[in-house]
């Protein structure tokens, strides 16, 4: 999905090791539908051709003020017509500069012009980030509003490891995404569910279902990405977790059901993705149970029902349940919406391959209480989300 779509994004490298990244950087938000155009520091030339820059952004890399005739005022233009204007990676030299007002190149001339939002990423050597004199810099710039994305620790260019180590591409186009975003879910706290529950036969053993947590993760990312705070309770999975959203994890469904009761007070949104057992081994054998070539029964005894609960101590929370279902999808849905008191029942067909559990794509059908459908068709899961919250942004209006 393009999420970036009619935003324009300026990105300044400048002479780091890091500088390579930025080429990743650019043509991920190139496919996040954005306009990206890239200056760069002469120094920066020298780690990273500017031809790589043009040929992945389809537009002309500047870091010459005077030798590209054509562009003159270009380092007036850039920084108030764009929406974001990010240096990445940072060097401590464009940095002092910049904290300084001196304008003796493009980049710093540039940001000095600037108006719209500014995003500055640092990577340095970890002796480089310490200096006192970098770290007075970054909070001159943070209180000239300036938002900072701070270095990882990690494996440094030198050998060494520390803090300085410019994001992962990806965290800062999440980044991005939020600082572009409008925030009509400020101010609200949601809480959301996702993955499986898994419950022991045996210390090895276990019984589980398919749910990957793609479609919690997206609900939460969309959440967070629209200003909400969001708290995500999630099973075992492998989806790696929206990365500045507070995630608890879980196995059991007594675990879930724990977590989520711990964190339900105060929630003003609950949106319940998670495929939590509906059962579980009557008891955890103690020892792995050997193998011995005959039949077993495992008996199961019901999980606590977690929505259930909730419904009866809603408050003015809003509840949303979701029903994966591989037949009868509507009808169970509506019965469950009354059952379990909730406001919205997000239905899913998990029985086609090309959606639902472990697809990136999901078709659902958003139904109120009211019996009111609303059908949303094949798209991607975070597109799936923004849907369900835009209808939880009605519910809260009404
Ligand atoms: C191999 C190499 C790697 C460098 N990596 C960094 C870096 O990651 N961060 C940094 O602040 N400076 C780094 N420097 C130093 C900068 O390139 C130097 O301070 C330069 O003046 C920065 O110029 P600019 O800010 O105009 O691009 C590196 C230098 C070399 C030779």
């Amino acid at each position: 999905m393009e999420t970036l779509s009619g935003k324009t994004i300026v990105i300044c490298i400048t002479g780091s090791i890091a500088a390579y990244k930025s080429a990743e950087l650019a043509r991920q938000l190139k496919k996040e539908g954005a306009v990206v155009k890239v200056v760069m520091t002469k120094n920066a030339t020298r780690f990273i051709s500017p031809y790589t820059f043009e040929t992945l952004t389809g537009n002309r890399v500047i870091w010459d003020m005077f030798s590209q005739p054509g562009m003159s005022i270009d380092h007036i233009s850039l920084g108030q017509e764009s929406d974001l204007v990010m240096i990445a990676p940072a060097t401590a030299n464009i940095i002092a500069k910049i904290a300084h007002g001196l304008a003796d190149d493009f980049v710093s001339t540039l940001m000095l012009a600037t108006t719209c939002k500014k995003l500055l990423c640092p990577a340095m050597d970890k002796e480089m980030f310490k200096n006192g004199l970098v770290q007075s810099n970054i909070s001159t710039l943070k209180e000239m509003g300036f938002i900072v994305m701070e270095p990882e620790e990690g494996l440094l260019a030198s050998g060494i490891f520390g803090l300085g180590r410019f994001p992962d591409p990806s965290f800062i186009v999440e980044k991005t995404k939020y600082i572009l975003s409008e925030k009509d879910l400020s101010g609200l706290k949601l809480l959301v569910t996702a993955g499986p529950t898994i419950e022991y036969i045996d210390p090895v053993r276990i019984v589980t279902n398919r749910s990957t947590g793609k479609m919690g993760y997206a609900v939460a990312r969309a959440g967070w990405t629209r200003g909400a705070e969001v708290t995500l309770i999630s099973g075992p999975t492998s989806v790696d977790p929206p990365r500045w959203v507070n995630t608890v994890n879980v196995e059991t469904a007594e675990e879930m059901y724990k977590a989520v009761i711990h964190h339900y007070k105060g929630s003003d949104v609950v949106i319940k993705a998670a495929a939590v057992s509906d059962y579980k081994p009557k008891g955890k054998l103690h020892d792995k149970e050997k193998k011995h070539g005959k039949p077993i029964t495992i008996e199961m005894n019901p999980t606590v029902d977690i929505l259930n609960e909730l419904g009866n101590d809603k408050g003015g929370c809003i509840l949303v349940g979701f029903a994966a279902e591989t037949t009868d999808h509507e009808a169970y849905a509506i019965d469950k919406i009354h059952r379990k008191n909730l406001d919205l029942i997000v239905v899913n067909d998990v029985s086609m391959g090309d959606r639902g559990f472990a697809s990136d794509k999901n078709e659902v059908t958003i139904i109120d209480r009211q019996g009111n459908r609303e059908l949303i068709p094949l798209m991607p899961k975070l597109e799936v989300a923004n849907r369900i919250l835009d209808r939880v942004v009605a519910l809260r209006k009404s």
